[in-house]
């Protein structure tokens, strides 16, 4: 009897959100990789011959084209690719004004009530206020295969070509500088609106299936299992890079006496992160230091580093770099806790079109968000051994449906202050976000490492599961 979610024998837990009829998309098996290749070969030599040029500029050319090729083949294949077709429910497809009231009247004759908009247009036109929900948001996308498609836009492969592609490839210091300064400094009441009072902007954890656990609870559980997996001590010169508001630091500083050190790009977290310190009287072995990860003090070493969702903002091209980085500032019989949000790589492609609407609106420069090979073959290319990986997602998913929850329930207070774009940005980052993380499209790893040494006291890091 099948157990997926959606039929009669799947088991329901109060604490995760459920779908009614959970949909596949179509994405990367759909995706034709010869016709691709074809258009790389023919392309090209279409130019060549049309402008008469070299063999040399025709691989010039191959090279140049490569890019845009392969955005508009997504832009194609997204939109003309069947869904597949072993689907346990199909999508039952209801007129759009069953869930949204369409004000702008160009929109609205582009897309009757009869049609699918693609979802590149729902939410940019919902953000520009031309578009009114008419119920709740996740309620809306929990619904979304009845009211939208998942074509790729060419806005959003301009946008990938454009500014992703040379955001990835650049990422210098004030690149990331600006980008993060921008985004977590953007007010603290505006990130209190939802991450409430634990101040953690990353998964939490989910310990009792039996009952619907609070935010703080989720959190709680998360900073007891990091701490326990890198087995703090008094006395542990531990460092966190990416401290956000200094919630990890100040929790392992009191519970663990360990000495920790806080580092983070963003100037309110740093100060908001000492003034907590204060408050609970850690200021003697919690630090807060805002600087670039680069630029962290190296000598002594550290026993524990944890770097909890910070890694996606050093990015791909930098991801090599800084592994070697923490693995000069690591001991050699020291602890690495890296806690990582990826992607799938088989994607679908919804995955597709929340990964840059993300990109975009959410978590611009944070491109090292891949699959779980992709920062495995990283880690051990440094020189790490990696002693357990949890695959998070659906607890992720718990975590930002509280999210959104507490979000919802501060509208009227950000919306006051920040306006109604920004709380509709956040509104549909978390209502999708909650969908996404538990259908497997985004997740997040939770990796313990240690350096590869044949001197290392393998014995002493055996971990019984928490
Ligand atoms: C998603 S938040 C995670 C915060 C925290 N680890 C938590 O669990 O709540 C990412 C953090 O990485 C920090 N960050 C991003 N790029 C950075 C850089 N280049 N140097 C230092 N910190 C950086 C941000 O300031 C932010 O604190």
């Amino acid at each position: 009897m099948s157990k997926l979610l959606g039929s009669s024998e799947a088991k329901q837990s109060p604490s995760f959100y459920y779908p009614k009829y959970p949909i596949e998309c179509a994405g990367s098996s759909q995706y034709n990789n010869r016709a691709f290749y074809t258009a790389c070969i023919l392309v090209p030599f279409f130019f060549k011959r049309l402008l008469s040029l070299s063999w040399t500029s025709y691989l010039y050319l191959a090279a140049i084209l490569y890019l845009p090729l392969w955005g508009l083949s997504l832009i194609y294949f997204s939109w003309y690719a069947s869904y597949p077709l072993d689907q346990q429910f199909t999508a039952e497809s209801l007129p759009i004004s069953n869930f949204m009231e369409i004000i702008d009247d160009e929109l609205k004759q582009k897309y009757p009530d009869t049609s699918k908009i693609p979802m590149e247009v729902f939410f940019e036109s919902y953000f520009d206020g031309k578009i009114n929900l008419k119920q709740d948001c996740l309620k809306t996308f929990e619904q979304r295969y009845s009211w939208a498609s998942f074509g790729l836009t060419l806005n959003q492969i301009k946008f990938f070509l454009f500014q992703f592609i040379p955001e990835m490839i650049w990422h210098s210091r004030s690149q990331d500088q600006d980008q993060v300064r921008d985004h977590y400094d953007r007010g603290d009441d505006f990130y209190n609106a939802f991450l409430g009072e634990t101040m953690i902007y990353t998964s939490g954890l989910v310990s009792d299936f039996d009952k619907k656990e609070s935010l703080e609870q989720l959190q709680q559980n998360k900073l007891h299992d990091v701490c326990e997996r890198l087995q703090l001590k008094p006395g542990d010169r531990h460092l966190d890079l990416g401290c956000g508001w200094g919630t990890l630091v100040n929790y392992a500083a009191k519970n663990y006496k360990s000495n920790s050190t806080g580092i983070t790009l963003a100037v309110n977290q740093a100060k908001y992160a000492t003034n907590k310190s204060k408050e609970l009287g850690t200021l003697d072995n919690a630090k807060f230091v805002c600087m670039d990860y680069r630029d962290a003090p190296r000598r002594p070493r550290y026993n524990k580093i944890s770097c909890l969702e910070m890694a996606e903002h050093v990015g791909i091209r930098k991801f090599s770099e800084f592994l070697d980085q923490i693995k000069d500032m690591l001991e050699d019989d020291g602890l690495f806790y890296l806690q990582i949000a990826g992607l799938r790589s088989a994607f679908q492609y919804e995955d597709l079109v929340w990964g840059l609407f993300m990109a975009k609106y959410v978590f611009p420069g944070a491109d090292a968000s891949c699959p779980l090979y992709w920062v495995i073959n990283k880690l051990e290319t440094a020189g790490f051994e990696i002693k357990s990986v949890n695959t998070v997602g659906i607890h992720y998913s718990a975590t930002i449906g509280r999210w959104y929850e507490n979000w919802m329930s501060n509208k009227d207070s950000i919306t006051s202050k920040y306006g109604k774009r920004w709380f509709r940005v956040w509104e549909v980052f978390l209502a999708w976000s909650t969908i996404v993380a538990r259908q497997g499209s985004s997740t997040c790893f939770q990796i313990l490492a240690h350096k590869n040494l044949n001197a290392f006291d393998r014995a002493a890091v055996l971990t019984k599961p928490l």
